[in-house]
């Protein structure tokens, strides 16, 4: 096998043995099929090309202490992949046979789950696109399902170490009515030009606010959003963000180390009042954020000056780890051990 520095990770492509399809066609999925190809044939007038008919999911695979593999809320993503199916009128694929998919892939695939000590861990992704050709815009009525996995290590390259994030008003993410709660790929899409600027200017991702009154924090680029303030995790409410597991998770676990949980409409303002903020989600985990410049209003929020996490949100990283790589009793039944 190829050497991995398994250490050395980002959050990049690299090959793997097998991934697993499932084709619906006549109205029906067809049994799960393992692929060792990274390719798919599909038709030129294919509704994902032309028309976004495409959502996708991320979770994660960790290998514990004790040598097994736990899988992180699959049926979460399950779930939501159906919502995002509901959002954009694909075919919906079973919660089942996703988990049974999403387990297959990592067992084929399980030479490329990252040691424990490595504190990587295997990324998930399935994906759902429309696959029949339609030159009007319509639903297709054939869908392809596909679970492929790669190793990867922090998705911002400091992991957990605070970093800036942008405020920029002249562009939006999703739309106060459209598609901003479910995940699909027109929502990354909309993302890239600011995504790209707030790069170029040194910042890990931008902050957006809502669009319709750029008045309320929404969530970042990739991932949500919370602040920390009076033993407080307070974390936006609103209808352009998207549900995110890992912050579900981690209201939870706030409530259960003694905080307080508001999720809410959160003004811009208030993020003067924070002592800590992060982003979080599957990829990002806990990314602390260190500080967030409003750019065209010149207003600047500090969170960290000494370049290290708050309190709150290392004690919140350590917990969530902890469970994932089975450090932790799994009181809440989070996790699918492989
Ligand atoms: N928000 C957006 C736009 C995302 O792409 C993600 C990543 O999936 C998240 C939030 C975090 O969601 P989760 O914690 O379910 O990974
Ligand atoms: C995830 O956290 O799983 C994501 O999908 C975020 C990003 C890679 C799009």
């Amino acid at each position: 096998m190829e050497n991995i520095n398994w250490s050395d990770l980002t959050f990049g492509y690299l090959k793997t043995d097998y991934n697993v399809r499932s084709y619906y066609k006549n109205g029906q999925w067809s049994e799960l099929e393992v692929s060792d190809s990274e390719f798919i044939p599909i038709h030129i007038a294919a509704t994902c090309l032309h028309y976004g008919q495409e959502a996708f999911e991320g979770l994660k695979a960790f290998k514990g202490r004790d040598g097994k593999i736990r899988i992180f809320r699959m049926r979460e993503n399950a779930l939501r992949m159906q919502a995002s199916s509901r959002g954009i009128l694909m075919a919906e694929f079973p919660v089942e046979i996703f988990e049974k998919a999403v387990l297959e892939a990592v067992k084929r695939n399980e030479r490329f789950v990252p040691p424990y000590e490595s504190g990587a861990s295997l990324y998930i992704r399935p994906l759902l696109i429309g696959t029949s050709a339609q030159v009007g815009v319509k639903p297709a009525a054939e869908y392809l399902f596909l679970v492929f996995v790669t190793p990867v290590g922090p998705y911002f390259k400091t992991g957990f170490k605070p970093t800036p994030y942008v405020i920029i008003r002249s562009f939006d993410r999703a739309a106060p009515q459209g598609t901003g709660t479910i995940k699909v790929g027109g929502n990354y899409a909309a993302s890239l030009v600011a995504g790209e600027m707030a790069h170029e200017k040194g910042y890990s991702a931008v902050l957006y606010l809502d669009s319709k009154e750029k008045k309320y924090i929404d969530e970042c680029g990739p991932a949500n959003f919370f602040g920390i303030r009076d033993n407080t995790y307070i974390t936006p409410a609103s209808n352009s963000i998207l549900p995110s597991i890992t912050n579900k998770s981690l209201m939870v676990l706030a409530e259960e180390i003694g905080l307080k949980v508001e999720k809410r409409p959160v003004p811009e303002e208030e993020l003067a009042t924070f002592e800590e903020a992060g982003a979080c989600g599957t990829a990002a985990v806990i990314s602390p954020v260190s500080r967030i410049d409003d750019l065209e209003e010149n207003k600047s929020y500090v969170f960290s000056k000494d370049g290290t996490p708050g309190p709150v949100s290392e004690k919140l990283y350590n917990k969530l780890r902890a469970i994932q790589y089975g450090d932790e009793e799994d009181k809440y039944g989070w996790v699918t051990i492989v």
